[in-house]
């Protein structure tokens, strides 16, 4: 038995090394076999999938999957594939999103579009989501391989709502909410549930890991939302201060929609007026308010949520270390 220890407040936040530990050895495998998939990629993808494939990301997803498997006993290594599945997911996606986005970094690194132009990005970018696909066969598991492709919908509808409301600073929070789901929340959760799934978790247990999941993704997406008006590029190692000049309306900047509906910098740059003085304006007025106090306090309740989506799964190391990973999220800097 291990007595699992309260929530630590965010900012004794343990690395995520220690919150990996139940599953150090799984994510090594994880890793070791991502790595050598470049080996075996048609000679034309080779180089190239070999870059972003070292590109070292924090693991997230994969260690969800994994730690959610370990609630029940297990000989397989299907949580292993699935690790792998979804950490693929996860790449083919960035690397669509960067194109996407006209981003120049992403893991500290250039981006696939920004050396091999915004065609190759796209086309490397479906490669990796093949090699997803494959792997997720490879479990075996017919509703693990359904929950899979249905993210992979869910990815790209939020991707497109996220283009589509660019600009609009009409949107609700909801709209917001339902797209940080889709475009995030949504792989946390399938990655979690799969983890349970593929460990013949019981029903219970799987739709526990589910919410949980889908509450992390929640607050995860939330606090990358913050991150981009607080962090430093060398902090998050992908450019800051993109979404509001993408036209992105997280949050923060809905927040101070809300905050002076008739006239203020988010609404002006919405309109064209000049984009880039309206754009620093906003940052200042959402950094020198209480909006990202308030942001994180949205965080927290999603954390919150997920916290209480594990009470009364068995008390196994895995269980303190997804409660831990609780904490990271909102503490986190990258
Ligand atoms: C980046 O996810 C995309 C978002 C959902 C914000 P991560 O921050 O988990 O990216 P890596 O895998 O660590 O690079
Ligand atoms: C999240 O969107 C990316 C995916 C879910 C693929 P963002 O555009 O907010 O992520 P970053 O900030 O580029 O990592
Ligand atoms: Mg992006
Ligand atoms: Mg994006």
């Amino acid at each position: 038995m291990y007595p699992l220890r309260k929530p630590r407040a965010p900012r004794q936040a343990q690395s995520l090394e220690r919150i990996f530990q139940p599953v150090r050895q799984e994510l090594e495998e994880v890793d070791s076999r991502l790595k050598a998939l470049a080996a075996g990629a048609p000679p034309a993808y080779r180089e190239m999938l070999g870059y972003v494939l070292d590109s070292r990301g924090k693991r997230l997803r994969p260690a969800i999957a994994l730690l959610a498997s370990k609630f029940y006993p297990l000989t397989t290594d299907r949580p292993i594939t699935m690790a792998m599945a979804v950490e693929l997911l996860h790449l083919a996606s960035l690397i669509h999103d960067d194109t996407v986005d006209n981003s120049s970094l992403r893991r500290g690194l250039a981006t696939a579009s920004s050396l091999w132009g915004r065609d190759v990005a796209v086309l490397l970018g479906d490669y990796v989501f093949s090699l997803s696909a494959t792997f997720v066969c490879d479990t075996g598991n017919m509703y693990v391989i359904r929950r899979l492709s249905e993210t992979i919908r869910d990815l790209s509808q939020g991707e497109l709502l996220e283009l589509l409301a660019a600009f609009r600073w009409d949107q609700t929070y909801e709209q917001y909410q339902e797209r940080i789901y889709y475009k995030t929340a949504s792989l946390f959760r399938t990655a979690a549930e799969a983890g349970a799934v593929l460990s013949e978790a019981p029903e219970a247990t799987v739709h526990a890991l589910a919410d949980y999941g889908y509450h992390l993704g929640m607050a995860f997406q939330l606090v990358d939302d913050i991150l981009d008006f607080q962090a430093t590029e060398e902090e998050v190692g992908k450019p800051v201060g993109n979404d509001l000049l993408q036209g992105t309306l997280t949050l923060p900047a809905l927040l101070l929609v809300q905050s002076y509906p008739n006239d203020n910098p988010v609404i002006r740059l919405c309109r064209g007026e000049e984009r880039e003085a309206n754009r620093k304006r906003a940052v200042e007025v959402i950094l020198n308010s209480t909006i990202l106090r308030d942001s994180y306090a949205v965080a927290e309740q999603f954390c919150e949520k997920a916290r209480a989506a594990l009470q009364g799964l068995p008390p196994v190391p895995a269980h303190q270390s997804l409660l831990d990973l609780v904490g990271h999220v909102t503490a986190r800097r990258r």
